[in-house]
């Protein structure tokens, strides 16, 4: 007999991308095709350079590195946001293992079991497990699909903090919103933070994608120095999901220095992964450029195709590479599993996420689905020409 594990242990959240896993490893065998837009993963080619690196590294021994990265990354990542318009030294930047790990060092560092993180809602589902996994609590402020998911006015996330509230979190552009959030709100946020003494905390891995207009990060104009914290990842920017590589950007010191001691536990990110990043980080803005032409491109099919479909809503987003779109359906969960495991067109059909799984509030969202545009074009206008047919073809449909 084993001990019984603990209530973190059993309150750990499944991941909502992952619901359809095993239905769909069974499917993928049926069908001849199916469209994966569940999972952020994209198709784009990791950077050769990086890729060169990786494979030539020179042995025999591949050591163990400083725990807050090595110092030349660490240089050239403040390098990196210089060319954002974001100040930061060195020392201010801590290289984590992916932007997973940023998050859950940035909530251990500022949380204590049982405080509270307010989050716009719909929000990146794995900010839950990565709280329950320390004990801190989301609280969610609920966006509207009316609204695209802009912020919430805010006297409503003003409503939300109680004496445990220690920060407000959002992910800009967010998945699964694709929202980019205005000067504005950003202004708005960070004078509602120091009013009440609590961090800001801005999930940016997807700062690279926005397609109408600039990005605003929290760290671009001084006067946030205190409360202010960036999270940060490689995965999306540069195509490297499995690289594991992210950081955590704050002039507060006292952050830095919480973290930096965590990450002496876990001892150090990876070592290869960060002198191959050094490489991609010479690519400068013409990669960008294109990758951003490429996601634009698909973002324009996909939203496209959701409005030939009668019945579904949602904004042209402006950022990351998610759309969450309403449709004329009662629960996604039931719709997704349909479309999965008993639609099809030609033999092919499509994988979603259901929406549910973003918000924190039960039983909202319910109608809603997240679509990741990660592959090309041609294949999203396929994908979405298929989705319109199951939701005409679907029983369920209102
Ligand atoms: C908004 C957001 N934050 C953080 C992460 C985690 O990224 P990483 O792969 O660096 O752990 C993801 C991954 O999908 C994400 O979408």
């Amino acid at each position: 007999m084993t001990k019984a594990i603990s209530n973190r242990g059993k309150e750990q959240p499944a991941s909502p991308m992952r619901r359809l896993e095993a239905p769909y490893l069974k499917m993928k065998d049926i069908r001849s095709h199916i469209y994966p837009l569940n999972i952020g993963q994209p198709d784009i080619e990791t950077p050769p350079s990086y890729m060169d690196v990786y494979r030539n590294f020179p042995g025999p021994t591949i050591k163990y590195g400083p725990s807050g990265g090595l110092p030349e990354y660490r240089k050239i990542l403040s390098d990196y946001y210089a060319g954002c318009g974001i100040s930061l030294t060195p020392d201010e930047i801590l290289v984590t293992t992916g932007g997973s790990e940023a998050i859950i060092f940035v909530f251990a560092a500022i949380t204590d079991p049982g405080d509270e993180v307010i989050v716009p809602e719909p929000f990146y589902a794995n900010y839950n497990g990565f709280a329950n996994m320390v004990g801190s609590r989301i609280i969610p402020v609920t966006s509207r699909a009316e609204t695209g998911y802009a912020l919430p006015p805010i006297s409503e996330v003003e409503l939300k903090i109680s004496p445990r509230t220690r920060a407000i979190m959002i992910c800009n552009p967010g998945n699964p919103t694709g929202y980019a959030y205005t000067k504005e709100e950003i202004s708005a946020l960070k004078a509602l933070c120091l009013k009440h003494d609590i961090f800001l905390v801005s999930d940016e891995v997807y700062r690279e994608f926005v397609y109408d207009g600039k990005h605003h990060s929290i760290l671009s104009e001084p006067g946030f120095e205190e409360h202010g914290i960036i999270v940060d990842s490689l995965s999306k920017r540069f195509s490297l999901c499995g690289a594991r590589l992210g950081q955590v950007a704050s002039h507060n010191k006292d952050v830095i220095d919480a973290i930096l001691k965590m990450g002496q536990a876990r001892l150090c990110p990876p070592t290869v992964e960060q002198y191959a990043a050094m490489e991609v980080h010479k690519l400068g803005q013409d990669y960008f450029d294109g990758i951003r032409k490429e996601y634009q491109k698909r973002r324009d099919t996909v939203y496209d195709g959701l409005m030939k479909i009668d019945g579904v809503f949602c904004k042209k987003p402006r950022g990351a590479f998610y759309i969450q779109a309403k449709l004329p359906v009662a629960d996604t969960i039931e719709f997704a599993h349909w479309l999965l495991t008993e639609f099809e067109l030609e033999n092919e059909t499509v994988l979603v996420a259901p929406g549910n799984g973003f918000y924190a509030t039960k039983d909202i969202g319910l109608d809603e689905i997240r679509i990741a545009y990660i592959i090309e074009s041609g294949q999203l206008a396929r994908a979405m020409h298929i989705l319109g047919e199951g939701l005409r073809a679907y029983p369920g449909r209102k």
